[in-house]
């Protein structure tokens, strides 16, 4: 095991006790999803865009690896990249690689719009990225510039999808969002598309950041057997929220944030781009993890930042109450 890591000393604990970051409902934490920029090239309405600087706002690669490796010397063992969209982050491959050497991350994966994929598939594998999912909420040009803007085209979207597929990561799954009467009306399309691909088609019902009618789980199955895409329950779990049933090509994953509260198995916790550790995805809680680290904080520091934030997490997130999205902060810059 490496003791230094881009500059920070880290102690070992003992050999054989593997260490355990647990939250204030005692819920084990080995899953960081970690934004590398809060800026997209995609404008999609649901997710809520602010404007952006750079500068030395958002976290270095070295900052990155510093903090990543003091979340793993605590227990986690999953690093999910994700954004804004993620590969507009130059370093991304080099972040990767990083991240894959740091010792007890066991897993690194990345949730990207599939803009860039083509060029950037085989570069991704290469580093040792485990696990890729790709935002797909349409097969049709038109629709794809209404959700997601100008700048968003269904071409390059798709041939990185292909590309994606051929490259052999170990896990490849399509995120589709369900917007009542935007897409509703192809999910049949989109299941036989990923399963097309050998990749798991999933649907996530709309949290509440931005535009939008949301769609429940329980009606996504009815559309999608009317859609000729009868579905039987099947017991796969993996590290997200979803579950899983199984139909004549393969596995559908529903995500159900709203309707089928899944906080109570909450096994994650989010860094932001600009390096702000929250605890929960419907939380208002951020602490700097970035400031900490400038004024010179230590591994012992971070540790009790995160330690704290983790005792300050609710049971549950309140994005389906009243006045949800009051009480959220914007979607952009967590990365879901
Ligand atoms: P897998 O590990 O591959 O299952 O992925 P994942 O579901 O953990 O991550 P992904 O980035 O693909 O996210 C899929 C959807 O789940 C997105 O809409 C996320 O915003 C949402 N999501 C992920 N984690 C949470 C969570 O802790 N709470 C809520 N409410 N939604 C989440
Ligand atoms: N509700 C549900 N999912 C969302 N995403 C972005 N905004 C929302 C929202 N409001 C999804 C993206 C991507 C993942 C990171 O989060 O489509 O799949
Ligand atoms: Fe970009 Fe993803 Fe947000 Fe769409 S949902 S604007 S692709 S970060």
């Amino acid at each position: 095991m490496r003791d230094d890591v881009l500059g920070l000393r880290l102690e070992r604990a003992g050999a054989c006790a593997p260490a355990r970051l647990s939250d204030a409902q005692g819920r084990l934490i080995q899953y960081l999803r970690l934004s590398l920029t809060d800026r997209c090239n995609f404008r999609c309405s649901y997710c809520s865009v602010s404007d952006y600087e750079d500068g030395d706002r958002i976290l270095s690669r070295a900052e990155i690896a510093r903090i990543a490796a003091v979340f793993a010397r605590l227990g986690v063992r999953r690093i999910r990249l994700t954004g804004g969209e993620p590969t507009l982050r130059r370093e991304l491959t080099a972040i990767v690689a990083d991240l894959r050497a740091t010792p007890g991350i066991d897993e690194v994966a990345l949730t990207t719009n599939a803009h860039k994929l083509a060029e950037l598939s085989a570069p991704l594998r290469e580093a040792g990225l485990t696990a890729l999912n790709v935002s797909l909420d349409t097969l049709d040009a038109a629709t794809l510039r209404r959700v997601s803007g100008r700048g968003a085209f269904l071409e390059p979207v798709l041939e990185g999808i292909r590309v994606a597929a051929r490259a052999g990561f170990p896990s490849l799954k399509v995120n589709t969002v369900v917007m009542g009467g935007v897409n509703d009306g192809e999910l049949g399309d989109l299941v036989r598309f990923a399963w097309g691909l050998g990749a798991t088609p999933r649907f996530i019902e709309l949290m509440p950041f931005g535009d939008g009618v949301p769609v429940p789980t329980a009606a996504v199955k009815e559309r999608l057997a009317a859609q000729g895409v009868p579905l039987a329950p099947d017991p796969k779990r993996g590290w997200g929220p979803a579950h899983y049933m199984r139909g004549e090509g393969g596995l559908v994953g529903f995500i159900g944030a709203i309707t089928e509260n899944f906080c109570e198995s909450c096994n994650r916790a989010r860094l932001t781009a600009e390096g702000g550790f929250q605890a929960c995805l419907g939380g208002r809680d951020r602490v700097s993890l970035r400031d900490l680290l400038r004024a010179g904080a230590g591994e012992e520091e971070l540790a009790a930042a995160i330690h704290g934030a983790l005792s300050r997490k609710d049971p549950r997130h309140h994005m389906d109450e009243a006045g949800a999205r009051l009480v959220t902060l914007p979607m952009m810059g967590i990365g879901g």
